[in-house]
């Protein structure tokens, strides 16, 4: 099978599908690969890198006339229309906010796997992008955020006098935000953490943060580990209780996502303008419409009490190098899993494949955009 690796189109993307290492890794197991021209300059991977890997440097066309297109972001209608009958597409698509994209699989008569609708089962580990990429994201978040304030994050105790150290509060214990404690404790801050999932308490103490317990109500519905519904009830005493350490903190860190609806608002306007001049915000959910009132898509802004919100929407793309690199491991596992040289198993029933499998063969087939249609 030859596998297409274009060069991504989205904004500011810098990461890249598959990386030299990888592609030697399936090279040897009998696939092919062509990589579009510049595809992994962002990424600091040259041509000539892929071309020492074994891989055939190629226009557009030609990439997407492959047997599987493998992409980090959606590709776009008019792309999908470029490849060929009964080929296979494997992407990032949230196929289920982005009709647009399963019509254009449709319509082009190929079968496409989302890498986000991969289950989250210790099989599917080495596949899950989502978390790949969140990891990274929450590490960039502090890395962003110290270099934002005027201040250092550890006590210091110097001739001079002693630095207190700098209070990070987070909202969110999942992946990205269990990252986003361990490396701002890692760089000395006091950390605080406010999640609505029960366990998430002994994995924020097990990092060294303190949790800010706000005490459930039958409102939360949780399932399969992610939060699927909460009361805005619930919300509002959760904001009252958070509101004082917001209020003290210099880092505020928000991941909180609930899947397939916009992001909960967690910090007010009014708890934006309760902050010290200097602190900063960083809003992870601000793709999903934001945890923080204020923050803004892709930009950094002021407020008028000095408070920096930074609204970064791609963070695993600021650190293309790592991103890319486990990124393509993740390909690589769900390729082998789902395919050899010869050819896709099709095994329709089995459990990686019946949730990640968004069109097969032009029709769609996923459970949950049939009960949606
Ligand atoms: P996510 O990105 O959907 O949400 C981030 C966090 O926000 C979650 O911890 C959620 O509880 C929290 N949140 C939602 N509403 C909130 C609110 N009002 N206030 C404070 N926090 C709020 O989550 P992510 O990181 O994608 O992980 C979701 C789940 O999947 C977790 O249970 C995780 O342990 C599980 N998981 C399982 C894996 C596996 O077994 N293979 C791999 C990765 C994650």
């Amino acid at each position: 099978m030859l596998l297409g690796v274009p060069k991504e189109t989205k904004y500011k993307e810098a990461r890249v599908a598959l990386t030299p290492d990888v592609i030697k890794e399936l090279i040897k197991k009998g696939y092919k690969v062509v990589v579009e021209k510049d595809a992994g300059v962002n990424s600091y991977i040259k041509d000539e890198d892929f071309i020492n890997a074994g891989v055939q440097i190629a226009d557009k066309q030609t990439v997407y006339k492959a047997d599987v297109v493998l992409k980090v972001n959606p590709p776009l209608p008019d792309e999908v229309a470029m490849m060929k009958k009964n080929a296979v597409l494997i992407s990032f698509m949230w196929a289920l906010t982005n009709p647009a994209l399963v019509e254009a699989c449709v319509k082009a008569e190929i079968s496409a796997f989302s890498m986000d609708a991969i289950p989250r089962i210790s099989r599917a580990q080495k596949m899950d992008a989502l978390s790949s990429q969140a990891n990274l994201a929450g590490y960039k978040a502090v890395i962003l955020a110290a270099d934002h304030l005027g201040k250092i994050l550890p006590m210091m105790t110097t001739a001079a006098g002693t630095i207190k150290p700098a209070k990070v509060v987070i909202f969110g214990a999942g992946v990205a935000g269990l990252q986003a404690i361990a490396t701002a404790k890692r760089l000395g801050a006091v950390v605080e953490v406010s999640d609505i999932r029960p366990e998430t308490k002994e994995q924020v103490e097990s990092l060294g943060g303190k949790f800010i317990e706000v005490k459930g109500d039958e409102s939360i519905k949780v399932e399969g580990g992610y939060v699927k519904n909460v009361s805005e009830e619930f919300l509002k005493k959760q904001q009252e209780l958070v509101a004082k350490h917001v209020q003290e903190a210099d880092i505020v860190i928000t991941t909180a996502l609930i899947p397939g609806k916009k992001a909960p608002l967690l910090v007010t306007e009014q708890m934006v303008k309760s902050m010290r001049n200097g602190s900063v915000i960083v809003d992870m959910a601000v793709e999903q419409g934001g945890n923080v009132a204020g923050s803004k898509l892709n930009e950094t802004i002021k407020t008028e009490n000095g408070v920096t919100i930074i609204g970064e929407s791609n963070l695993p793309s600021l650190l293309p190098m790592n991103a890319s690199q486990l990124y393509a491991k993740n390909i690589q596992a769900f390729l082998l899993h789902l395919s050899d040289s010869n050819g896709f198993k099709w095994e329709m029933e089995e459990e990686i494949t019946r949730g990640s499998l968004i069109v097969h063969q032009g029709k769609i087939v996923h459970p949950a955009l049939l009960n949606k249609n």
